[in-house]
């Protein structure tokens, strides 16, 4: 038996003021993002920003349905857009963050499996890392070079590539 131990690397900013003006820039993006936010059910608003290189900035928020399962998050809904409007301008960054009135977020959110597996997609798609700034209003910025470092074990099968 072989114990394997893996580390995973990001950067921590005290303040979203701390990070370079277009991360900051983008920051601020996925606050507007936040607003078309339709959460009348867990009431949490997410919003996410991409970056492209030709610096267009893409909008996504969640979408949530009374039939649970029909809604989406934010990062697939700005991703699955940009896939299906830009896929020739490559994403540089995406910024995430969210709000609820119910109670005080003092963590950046970290996305789910799911938007990651779709931001693995698309890094492999494009050739390039995207880079990820997760943030709330009161707590820390965590950035991130590429999805790999937060999903290690992401699927991907190059012979499912033709
Ligand atoms: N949500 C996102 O939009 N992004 C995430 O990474 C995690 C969760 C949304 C889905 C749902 O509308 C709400 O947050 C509560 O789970």
């Amino acid at each position: 038996m072989i114990n394997h131990e893996l580390k995973i690397n990001f950067a921590e900013y005290p303040d979203i003021t701390d990070l370079n003006k277009s991360d900051y820039a983008l920051c601020k993006e996925a606050v507007k993002a936040m607003e078309n936010s339709h959460s009348p059910y867990s009431k949490f608003r997410v919003g996410a920003a991409l970056r492209l290189q030709s610096g267009k900035i893409i909008h996504g928020s969640n979408q949530e349905n009374v039939a649970y399962p029909s809604g989406l998050c934010a990062e697939r809904v700005a991703l699955f857009y940009w896939g299906a409007n830009h896929p020739d301008d490559p994403i540089e960054a995406m910024a995430v963050t969210a709000h609820t009135d119910e109670f005080e977020i003092l963590q950046p959110v970290t996305s789910c499996g799911s938007c990651l597996q779709v931001l693995a997609e698309y890094e492999k798609k494009q050739n390039k890392p995207i880079e990820i700034i997760l943030f709330c209003a009161n707590g820390p910025a965590w950035v991130m070079n590429g999805v790999e470092s937060f999903l290690p074990f992401l699927f991907f099968e190059n012979r499912l590539i033709s």
